[in-house]
């Protein structure tokens, strides 16, 4: 990190005295170099989306291609991680990080897949009771997916699925009104554990009781809360739960997905499932059988063999989540997220920017979101903020830009680059409230 001009404001080596005594794990990171401005490397904003490269991730790949090249099929029993059981090396660590019993827990598929997968099991739609509640603002491929499951029972998707929205004027859910909305004629509700645009941290207990109180089964989407958040979803009593390893769990581009489903669902042969090979019990899916005997665990969820190349990366970042520890990151994450925070609160006045993510750290994870008025839309500030200063932030159209300082590798030096490049992008307006 080394600036070109030789002098730093007092706001930087504060930063920088911040990070020295706070430094997290940026160095077991790959960070991409910077498209502009004075600093060699990115400050990276995007974990939230795809997060980065673990370092150790291409030699730990490498060593299971190397298994293929020297093995050949032989690798299925032979690799030094044989390829057959391969997938039990991510249930452990995946369990942990979500609050699970291993045998809850299977990391599969992608996200939506997985959605899919329990929807068959657990949006079970009767006459009177066929409604799936989820977020005006959840992730468009929720609401496709809700959408789809409803026409798939019969049912007219505009009818059946349930979009919550915020108080008039506001920008988050009140718990308190998504379970007023619950009721009998509830059958599922499927929400963002932490929501994708606002970065609104759900009251997954209180929710999920709630749900369950009203006769309705209820599912997290988790991805943007696993490896963000610390979540103990056994102890909640929550039915299912899915989550991508793309965005906090640094496992790539497309990376394999998680599923969970409590434990008082497991072995219940009258859950309906879609099954394959990999659904039956590992020791007598050789014998060939007409039918399956799937296994009392979240594996009898899976269907077709492993990608074992992808889960490779997944393997890798999960043992680091094991070693630092969530608990250890979330509260880094309250420390960086207050922080940019504090400065976000010194450039607003003024300037046409809304933080819209709640102010309380109980209710967020890392993530700050901010709405941007005026002509200056959220998608020309992201890539004046990447090609002139070095900043990598995300946009959701029209006017939302997200920025999440990421424990695991995010540095204050980072969230001062963000404020100080936004001031100058943003610049202040007649009108705006100071
Ligand atoms: C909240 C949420 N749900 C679902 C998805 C879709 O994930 P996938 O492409 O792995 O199905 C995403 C992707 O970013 C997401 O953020």
């Amino acid at each position: 990190m080394t600036p070109d001009e030789p002098t730093r404001t007092a706001g930087e080596q504060e930063a920088l005295a911040l990070d020295a005594a706070d430094p997290g794990h940026r160095d077991l990171f790959d960070v991409p170099p910077a498209a502009g401005g004075p600093y060699p490397q990115v400050a990276y904003f995007a974990g939230n989306s795809l997060g980065l490269r673990p370092k150790a991730t291409p030699a730990e790949l490498l060593a299971d291609l190397d298994a293929w090249a020297e093995l050949g099929v032989e690798g299925h029993l032979e690799a030094d991680r044989p390829w057959l059981p391969y997938h039990e090396l991510l249930t452990g660590p995946a369990a942990r990080l979500v609050g699970a019993l291993p045998s809850e827990t299977v990391v599969m598929n992608s996200l939506t897949v997985n959605l899919h997968l329990l929807m068959v099991s657990f949006y079970r739609p009767a006459a009177e009771r066929y409604r799936i509640v989820i977020e005006d603002s959840a992730f468009p491929s929720d609401s496709y997916a809700v959408r789809s499951q409803a026409r798939f029972h019969g049912h007219d998707p505009d009818d059946a699925v349930v979009r919550l929205t915020p108080r008039d004027g506001e920008d988050c859910l009140r718990t308190a009104d998504v379970i007023a909305r619950l009721d009998e004629e509830v059958a599922l509700v499927l929400l963002g554990g932490v929501n994708y645009l606002t970065g609104e941290l759900m009251d997954i207990p209180a929710i999920t009781a709630a749900g369950h109180e009203a006769g309705a089964v209820v599912g997290w989407d988790l991805a943007h809360a696993a490896g963000n958040v610390p979540l103990c979803l056994h102890d909640w009593e929550v039915d299912f739960a899915a989550w991508c390893s793309y965005k906090y769990l640094n496992s790539g581009p497309g990376a394999l997905a998680g599923a969970f489903v409590h434990q008082r669902h497991l072995g219940d042969a009258r859950l309906p499932r879609f099954e394959g090979w990999w659904s039956t019990e590992a020791a007598t899916r050789f014998e060939m059988a007409a039918e399956s005997r799937p296994p009392e665990s979240a594996d009898a969820w899976q269907v077709s063999n492993p990608p074992i190349f992808s889960m490779s990366p997944v393997r890798t970042s999960l043992e680091l989540f094991d070693q630092v520890g969530i608990g250890v990151l979330r509260e880094r994450s309250a420390r960086l997220t207050a922080y940019l925070e504090r400065l976000l609160g010194g450039i607003t006045p003024g300037r046409p920017l809304r933080v819209i993510t709640p102010a309380d750290p109980e209710r967020r994870g890392a993530q700050l979101s901010l709405r941007i008025a005026g002509p200056a839309g959220a998608g020309e500030v992201a890539k004046r903020l990447r090609y002139e200063y070095g900043v990598v932030a995300d946009t959701r159209e029209p006017d939302v830009l997200r920025l999440a300082p990421v424990p695991l590798y995010s540095s204050y030096h980072d969230c001062w680059r963000a404020v100080t490049a936004l001031a100058e992008v943003v610049p202040k307006s007649a009108g705006v409230n100071a």
